[in-house]
């Protein structure tokens, strides 16, 4: 029997993408709240005895995970041999320490509640600074795709004589990695976040690509601060309105409509999180892995 996929919280493009593969059979879920605000959740397909696989991008992910575990339950309860789940954003990565005395630790837990529902999971670039692995706080088997190729794709498409810019010393990994892959110099900020919302920036040795087009990447854009202050950081450098860049577009309150106003040129992201920004699709990345994954 084939596996079967069911979409929470997907998006049009990835559905579409699985959909026209003969190699999975689409699900049905239906779910709404009741006027009291608690969840329903209804599995409209036969599960016992099948490999499940559930679509859900976790951004915003405080008003996602109940209606996530309640149906991971179900679909345990009706039988489902495997259940896993292809979450193209994971949340909860950034808190993986305590920062200041009595913080919880975050990631740990939501770690522990996942792991605790499914038996895998496939995510894109999570936010991997002080875990160098996902298997340092999750127990079942995971698999970290990477948005590196799709990136440097689209840079290379529509980006003369680029210079790729990383927001911190954690990022160079994967930003030297899309720098070489677009066949481009790459340089990484010194970065030093200050609050939530305010954030400091310099780049050492920029002077000597002042012709070339920054292109900025971060893993995630939320408050858009760290774009922001590059951005204007470059400004004052004299150098062309920067592209920026992000893999996961999660842009808090206001943070596009800013980011689009500071001095840019484009705003390109990822479609892990739907949003008017999505430029670069990496359903057939998720898709072909998936396929190899469940095999
Ligand atoms: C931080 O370590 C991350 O890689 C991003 O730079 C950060 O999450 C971006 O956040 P914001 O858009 O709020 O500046």
């Amino acid at each position: 029997m084939k596996p079967l996929v069911l979409s929470l919280y997907s998006n049009a493009t990835l559905d579409r993408c699985l959909y026209s593969k003969s190699e999975f059979e689409i699900g049905k879920i239906y779910d709404k709240a009741f006027p009291d605000g608690e969840t329903y959740i209804r599995i409209d397909s036969d599960v016992s005895k099948r490999k499940v696989i559930l679509i859900a991008t976790l951004d915003r992910p405080n008003n996602k995970i109940l209606p996530l575990i309640y149906t991971a339950s179900a679909l345990r309860a009706q039988g489902a041999t495997s259940i896993g789940l292809l979450a193209p954003y994971l949340a909860y990565m950034r808190q993986d320490m305590q920062f200041h005395p009595g913080e919880a630790v975050t990631s740990r837990s939501f770690a522990k509640l996942i792991s605790d529902y499914f038996d895998w999971i496939i995510t894109v670039d999570p936010h991997l600074h002080r875990y160098k692995s996902l298997d340092e706080i999750y127990t079942i088997a995971s698999a970290v795709l990477h948005a590196d190729h799709a990136m440097s794709i689209w840079i290379k498409k529509n980006v003369e004589q680029p210079i790729i810019i990383g927001p911190d010393r954690e990022s160079e990994q994967w930003v030297s990695k899309v720098a070489s892959l677009a066949r481009a110099p790459y340089l990484v900020l010194e970065k030093n976040r200050k609050s939530d919302r305010e954030v400091d920036v310099s780049i050492p040795r920029i002077d000597k690509y002042i012709n070339h087009t920054p292109v900025i990447i971060d893993d995630i854009i939320s408050t858009a601060r760290t774009q922001i202050e590059t951005v204007q950081h470059l400004h004052t450098l004299k150098m062309k309105p920067a592209i920026c860049i992000g893999i996961h577009a999660l842009f808090s309150g206001n943070a596009y409509e800013d980011l689009l106003a500071a001095n840019v040129q484009k705003v390109v992201t990822c479609n892990t999180v739907a949003h008017p920004s999505n430029g670069i699709d990496l359903s057939p990345l998720l898709v072909e892995n998936l396929k190899k994954y469940i095999k």
